[in-house]
């Protein structure tokens, strides 16, 4: 069911793999002392995986509507899908590896497992690093058949004006919203400095574990999980005029988030069942014996 509007395979899936948004956005924000070469490599234009992410963007940008987002909420936020342990929704999105280009996929375990641990190392609170460990455990509704636009991605309020600093922004054209005269002005259906909370991003993993999350971890953690992939806003500040004091202050701490997760991919992969037990505990301490998704 997605909003009685049906899409084709090729609309469902225009990535060989979700990672590769993933590796687009490192390619738009590159660590900023790495060497010049990486960079180089990576603005190759006759590259394929460009053109595979022009048309994920292309559909997302469509299809993102603020009924959109609304509709997914409702039929995601009832977690009627499924029970179980943490572990095993960490197993369980550990299933989603793509067959058509297994060299690069990385497993799903790898990159948070890299991410926390990098956390770790850096000596912060161990709910930082718990966040690290799951903040993507929300890319499950790949698993549930969702299209992958509508789980992964850059995510950006709906109800508004869409930013020209969203990426692909000539792609908004196609979506029906920048014509509705509810939502195609700078505030649209919200008010200056109404705080985030009021608003409704494009929907995805972030929001989705958001809401799984919301009663058991601090609040800098849940900011971190919410809008870890909102970069028109933590990377290009382009809704300043939406956030409130408390966003701006809480934003400090998506922003030390965002490095751990584009810049930690590690040489020396950690080893999963060697770290185990410490997840385990971390997830004991913080978390319901189960989650519904
Ligand atoms: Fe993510
Ligand atoms: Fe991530």
């Amino acid at each position: 069911m997605n909003n009685g509007q049906e899409f084709s395979k090729e609309e469902m899936n225009p990535l060989a793999n979700i990672e590769q948004w993933d590796e687009d956005v490192l390619d738009r924000y590159p660590e900023p002392d790495q060497p010049f070469k990486a960079k180089e490599e990576f603005r190759n234009y006759d590259n394929p995986v460009r053109d595979t992410v022009r048309e994920f963007y292309r559909l997302n940008h469509k299809y993102q509507t603020y009924d959109f987002a609304k509709e997914k909420r409702n039929e995601f936020l009832q977690f009627n899908r499924k029970e179980m342990p943490v572990w095993g929704a960490m197993e369980f999105l550990n299933t989603l590896v793509d067959d058509s280009d297994p060299d690069i996929a990385l497993d799903q375990l790898q990159h948070l497992l890299q991410t926390a641990e990098a956390i770790r190392a850096d000596g912060h609170p161990d709910w930082f690093v718990l966040t690290g460990f799951i903040h993507d455990m929300g890319k499950v509704l790949c698993l549930f058949g969702e299209p992958q636009w509508a789980v992964v991605g850059d995510t950006f309020p709906v109800g508004c004006k869409f930013s020209d600093k969203i990426v692909y922004p000539e792609f908004f054209e196609n979506n029906p919203d920048s014509k509705d005269e509810r939502y195609n002005t700078k505030y649209g259906i919200y008010s200056e400095g109404c705080g985030l909370n009021e608003v409704m991003m494009s929907w995805g993993h972030d929001e989705y574990l958001y809401q799984i999350m919301k009663n058991y971890l601090p609040e800098e953690a849940l900011y971190m999980i919410r809008y870890h992939s909102f970069y028109p806003q933590h990377r290009e500040h382009a809704y300043d005029h939406l956030m409130n004091g408390h966003d701006r202050e809480m934003f400090e701490w998506v922003k030390k988030f965002n490095p751990y997760d584009l810049y930690s991919k590690s040489p020396k992969p950690p080893v999963l069942e060697e770290l185990k037990p410490y997840y385990e505990e971390l997830i004991t301490k913080y978390l319901p014996k189960t989650v519904r998704l």
